[in-house]
């Protein structure tokens, strides 16, 4: 129990297979990395970010949390934006959420789940701003899911605004932000249509996303 010789042993096959592939692989990705891509996640099991966009180590850089937020005073996420875009110089940045998202759900509500309550309050100012669009959804629509949407087009819009991506786009560094979101059920990823660039006015993109959003068949 104290050394989980399992996931060692499943470690070293890993490896090997790697490099029966591919024998210069960790020596060429041990001096450089140069992902073109910024994850910004969920911290669920369920959505692992290389393996959802198939991409190998060095491919790209994660950040990842409860409830994919971006807020804007949070150290650890701006650090990663800063060096994904400065030192890294990526290109695109996807905010990507999930349905059936347990933090999503607990922002929704009104029970207490400890600690991170205070980490969702931020979320819960997303639902209390939605809530008229979301009072008025046919019945039987998934709230929880539609609350999902909302939040990736709110966390993409944070990334924007960040002095890091305003930096960026005043240097002239091309510079993506995406909004995506993933289905548990068929492992498939969801363009929310919402993509943000230097030629882009945020409040437009967040707009024409919420008005997609409101309009999606369920
Ligand atoms: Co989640």
């Amino acid at each position: 129990m104290r050394t989980l010789p399992e996931l060692f042993r499943s470690n070293r096959q890993w490896a090997e297979r790697l490099k029966a592939d591919d024998p210069g692989f960790f020596t060429r990705l041990s001096n450089q990395q140069s992902p073109e891509y910024l994850w910004i996640g969920c911290a669920d099991s369920r959505v692992p970010a290389n393996q959802i966009i198939d991409l190998q180590p060095g491919d790209v850089f994660v950040h990842r949390n409860v409830a994919n937020q971006v807020i804007h005073a949070d150290l650890n996420c701006l650090s990663v934006l800063q060096y994904a875009v400065e030192v890294l110089q990526v290109r695109h940045v996807i905010v990507c959420g999930h349905y059936g998202c347990g933090g999503v759900q607990a922002a929704f509500d009104d029970q207490r789940h400890g600690l991170v309550d205070n980490w969702l309050g931020h979320l819960r100012d997303v639902a209390e701003k939605y809530a008229p669009l979301m009072s008025a959804l046919p019945p039987g629509v998934d709230r929880v899911d539609v609350l999902c949407e909302l939040n990736v087009i709110e966390q993409v819009i944070n990334v924007a605004h960040t002095t890091v991506v305003q930096d960026a786009w005043d240097r002239g560094q091309p510079l993506w932000i995406h909004g995506w979101i993933y289905a548990l059920e068929d492992g498939l990823l969801n363009d929310l249509a919402i993509c943000v660039d230097a030629e882009t006015r945020p409040a437009d993109a967040r707009r024409a996303a919420v008005e997609a959003c409101r309009g999606r068949p369920r």
